[in-house]
């Protein structure tokens, strides 16, 4: 892991997977102030040397601020407030926002003369204390090098692909895959329930195949166990879906895979399937398919704890 630089750190959105990256920089031993708009999601970073701010102007003067929460509107809103009272030297901003969002704050921080970089991640919270969380990173290439020491303290380092919203692409078609991905996934999994076969031993073949991935092992106690604890919803996946199928009408490419998951992603929203993990598309996939799921309680790894 590299040595922390001098460089003082603030961090916005303590979220499900904001505090898991703001955690691994306070355990190796950064300058970090947090604030969360819940505080008490923050709180327990204190015991890993983070200060926990009441007000998010308190960040404003830190030399790096680091963005993590929803959507577009809530950068905008937390960035505006942060800025209101002083200014860092770089933003790099990790929500999954769209290509336009991302082009409009580099506009305003421009003018304001502080640095952005686009710095989108991959992987959940369970990921991120793995180890494994990774970044797509756009914007000035010196900004890069500024915040690169931190970006590989949260995870298995940083994809540098360029200037301007690049990386915002790139993470829009990430989740383009992983929402065709676990659509499917969902699919062929009833489908050899319904064959005959327990989902544990379709899944264990599957994930030891060529086509086993760390998504599809790290999925797989869900689909077996049904196990929906949330690591990302539902409608925050929609979100993405969405960003993509607008990408592809801007840029004229057809995207009919995407376009079929995101209806029936939508129908599952549309049945007040909002609040568990979006791997609850099994369940919908089950209901469809005409069966009832149980939980097979059998113990099957993640492929993420040790
Ligand atoms: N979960 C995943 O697997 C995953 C993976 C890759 C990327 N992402 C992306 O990462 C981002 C965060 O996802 P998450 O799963 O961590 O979501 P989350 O658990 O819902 O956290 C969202 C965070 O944003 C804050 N927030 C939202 N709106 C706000 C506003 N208007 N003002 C101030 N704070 C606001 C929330 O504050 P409160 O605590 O007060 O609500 C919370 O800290 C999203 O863009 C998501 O698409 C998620």
């Amino acid at each position: 892991m590299p040595t922390p630089t001098k460089q003082t750190l603030g961090w916005i959105g303590t979220g499900r997977m904001g505090y898991a990256m703001a955690e691994r920089l306070a355990k190796g031993g950064c300058d970090l102030a947090v604030w969360n708009r819940t505080r008490a999601k923050a709180e327990p970073l204190a015991k890993h040397g983070a200060k926990v701010a009441n007000q998010l102007e308190e960040l404003s003067t830190k030399d790096i601020l680091f963005v993590m929460v929803s959507t577009y509107e809530d950068v905008k809103e937390v960035i505006g407030k942060a800025l209101s009272k002083g200014k860092p030297k770089l933003v790099v901003e990790c929500s999954s926002i769209s290509l336009e969002g991302s082009a409009e704050l580099r506009t305003t921080l421009d003018a304001k003369g502080i640095e952005y970089l686009a710095a989108p991640v991959s992987g959940n919270a369970k990921v991120i204390k793995a180890g494994k969380l990774t970044f797509v990173v756009s914007g000035p290439k010196a900004a890069y090098d500024m915040a690169r020491p931190y970006l590989d303290m949260m995870g298995t380092g940083s994809s540098y692909v360029g200037e301007g919203e690049l990386a915002r692409i790139a993470k829009i078609c990430h989740n383009v895959m992983l929402g065709v991905v676990i659509q499917n996934l969902c699919e062929i999994t009833i489908l050899a329930q319904k064959a005959g076969m327990p989902r544990h031993a379709f899944l264990e073949f599957l994930n030891k195949s060529v086509m086993g991935s760390m998504f599809t092992r790290y999925k797989t106690p869900a689909l077996v166990n049904l196990d929906f604890h949330v690591t990302f919803t539902p409608k925050l996946l929609r979100k993405d879906l969405d960003l993509g199928l607008d990408a592809g009408r801007n840029l004229e490419v057809p995207m009919p895979t995407t376009s079929l998951t995101r209806d029936l992603l939508q129908q599952m929203i549309g049945q007040g399937m909002t609040e568990q993990d979006f791997s609850t598309l099994i369940l919908a996939q089950a209901k469809a398919s005409g069966i009832e799921l149980e939980p097979e309680g059998v113990a099957v790894g993640d492929g993420l704890s040790s």
